[in-house]
């Protein structure tokens, strides 16, 4: 793993979106497909995105972009589901075509088939380049709740009540939450090729400090990043309070940017 402990979420979103316009730029003319997270996390990078579209032309016109997750029940246009989050957030501010922005849809009258279709479409745009993700504090990416198959595929999901607690700040109740998701398992997630995962706050040391130094398991579904050969995880203080060896992957980094590998001199 590439560990980045930063100042704060807007010096991360320049770390990760500095992610996005390398894959972008590594598939060239015939357009990266991208893997797109909801929830707090990512927005500072979809700002920053956002921002270098309208100011430096960084441009996504070719690539197109699959959702992690949806809630089940809510159909698209509901204020709250993340096909319309991610629209207003990121996609409608850049060139995407908004037809080439795909998601689960949590609305359809047979979910467990619309999962299982959801992995074929990804297969079939050619895998995921580069997936954005967040983390849950209890450890989840996308949906993938505590005991979770490691190499889970993308289903119909329940919800534990910490994350219906943590999501309900954006429901007028808890009531109000949806108790099942259609999300990505980890199994999907760990096929991407490349994976950017981003986490800010107090709330998430305890997840980050398992995701980084936790021994793999379901009982903290981000574990299983660790297997995964190409992972940045972009961490600001708060988030890495409790990592026991922070202070070693900052001189990583730091050794890293000191002496930039040359590979005609290797
Ligand atoms: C939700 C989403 C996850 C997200 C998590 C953390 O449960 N399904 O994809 O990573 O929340 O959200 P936040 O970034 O708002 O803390």
């Amino acid at each position: 793993m590439e560990i980045h402990i930063v100042a704060d979420a807007e010096a991360g979103a320049q770390v990760v979106a500095d992610t996005f316009a390398r894959t972008l730029q590594e598939a060239g003319p015939s357009g990266a497909v991208l893997g797109l997270a909801t929830g707090s996390s990512p927005v500072p990078t979809y700002t920053e995105l956002i921002r270098r579209h309208r100011e430096e032309g960084l441009s996504f016109a070719d690539s197109r972009a699959f959702l992690l997750d949806e809630y089940v029940g809510l159909p698209a246009g509901h204020d709250q589901s993340y096909h319309r989050f991610i629209r207003e957030n990121f996609t409608e501010q850049i060139d995407i075509d908004d037809a080439a922005v795909v998601s689960p849809n949590g609305a359809a009258a047979d979910p467990i088939a619309e999962a299982a279709s959801y992995d074929r479409r990804i297969a079939e745009a050619g895998g995921v380049d580069l997936q954005i993700l967040g983390i849950g504090s209890n450890g989840h990416i996308a949906f993938n709740e505590p005991g979770s198959s490691l190499n889970s595929r993308t289903r119909v999901v329940g919800l534990t009540r910490s994350t219906i607690t943590d999501n309900s700040r954006y429901f007028d109740s808890p009531v109000d939450v949806p108790v099942r998701a259609l999300s990505q398992g980890l199994g999907t997630i760990l096929e991407a090729r490349r994976i950017v995962l981003t986490a800010t706050g107090a709330s998430k040391a305890a997840a980050v400090a398992q995701l980084i130094e936790g021994a793999i398991s379901s009982r903290w579904p981000a574990t299983v990043l660790q297997l995964h050969p190409d992972v940045v995880v972009v961490v600001d203080e708060a988030a890495a309070a409790e990592l026991q060896l922070a202070d070693d992957y900052r001189y990583a980094r730091r050794l890293e940017i000191e002496n930039p590998l040359d590979v005609t001199q290797v």
